[in-house]
């Protein structure tokens, strides 16, 4: 198969494989069966959590497995942007068939994937999405509704809080300029407006989606509003969550009773905290969408068009559900 033989081969090589099997050759559109396949591009954001690993992990390997795909050019960013924009850029040089991005924020994509479209190469994003102004840019967006993660935080923060004078709140946020921060952030407190919760946000600060973000964090809060009247911790991933578990613990504090924690993933470590009772409630955020993904790629490298969002499937999970999840966890 081209996959196997492209796997040893230098760049140059590379780019006349990319070349030769590009989707502006190949009027049906269709590879399966053609006996090549279709080069990929994918710019990941980084390496910054156990859902970004599990979602790497599942589309190398969905790729993998997939003889459409001749071979998945894989970048991984560091969490830096002007990377993952160099990583496109290379990509539109060696004229791979399709590009999948997953933007580490909202903002700044507009000349490159202009670029991307004058090379006419179609654009996928994976996970996260981009502002609204570039809609026209990409050709669609698989991942997860953040906005509606924060609501389902905030649905179970009415419920919890419903008797309370006013509930003090403290927020973790993600990466600065990021679709899930931004959207997390604003379903949340929608839900908490539109039900009438009195609550009071006492702070809120990026951890950058990573443990010693969370835990630093999470000290700084504890040295300057202390402990004793915060009710809640909204962190808006699981390993934020666990690094200011940490900090709540070396503080002498028990988390998940003195102050109750809400994290967002539900990766194996963070239902394991859960289970141990230091985490209250959970939203899934789904890394696991490989084979979704190669199965678009193919399609929109044969011209089909699609809505501009389509959602993978997530669930919540409460006290009641954490023991029997953990063994289902996948990440
Ligand atoms: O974009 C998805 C988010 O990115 C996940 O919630 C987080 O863990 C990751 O870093």
């Amino acid at each position: 198969m081209l996959k196997k033989a492209l796997a040893g081969i230098g760049a140059g090589a590379l780019l006349l494989g990319a070349a030769a099997c590009g989707s502006g050759d190949d009027s049906s559109g269709d590879d399966s069966g053609s006996g090549d396949g279709l080069v990929v591009g994918f710019a990941q954001v980084g390496a910054e959590s156990a859902w970004r690993t599990a979602n790497s992990d599942s589309v190398q390997a969905s790729a993998e497995a997939d003889d459409r795909i001749a071979d998945l050019q894989f970048v991984d960013a560091q969490q830096d942007q002007e990377k993952q924009i160099e990583a496109v850029r290379n990509f539109i040089t060696q004229r791979v068939d399709v590009i999948v991005l997953a933007p580490v924020v909202e903002t700044g994509w507009t000349d490159i994937l202009g670029e991307a479209e004058q090379a006419g190469i179609p654009v996928i994003l994976a996970d996260r999405g981009i502002e609204q102004a570039d809609e026209d840019l990409y050709v669609t967006r698989l991942g997860s509704d953040f906005v509606e993660e924060g609501r389902k935080a905030g649905q179970w923060t009415v419920e919890t809080f419903a008797d309370d004078d006013s509930t003090r709140i403290l927020e973790l946020e993600g990466t600065v300029g990021s679709a899930p921060a931004n959207d997390r952030k604003t379903g949340f407190y929608e839900i908490l407006d539109s039900e009438g919760l009195s609550y009071d946000l006492v702070d809120s600060q990026s951890g950058d989606f990573t443990a010693e973000g969370g835990k630093s964090v999470m000290e700084t809060f504890i040295s300057t509003h202390g402990l004793d009247d915060i009710d809640l911790l909204y962190a808006h991933n699981d390993e934020m969550g666990l690094g200011a578990i940490q900090a709540i613990e070396e503080a002498g504090k028990v988390p998940g009773e003195d102050i109750q924690i809400i994290i967002v993933d539900g990766s194996k470590a963070g239902f394991e905290a859960a289970v141990d009772g230091k985490v209250n409630y959970i939203v899934e955020c789904n890394p696991v969408f490989g084979d979704q993904l190669m199965d678009l790629v193919v399609d929109v490298a044969g011209g089909e068009e699609f809505d501009k969002f389509i959602a993978v499937e997530e669930g919540v999970y409460g006290e009641a559900d954490f023991e029997a999840e953990l063994p289902n966890r996948q990440f």
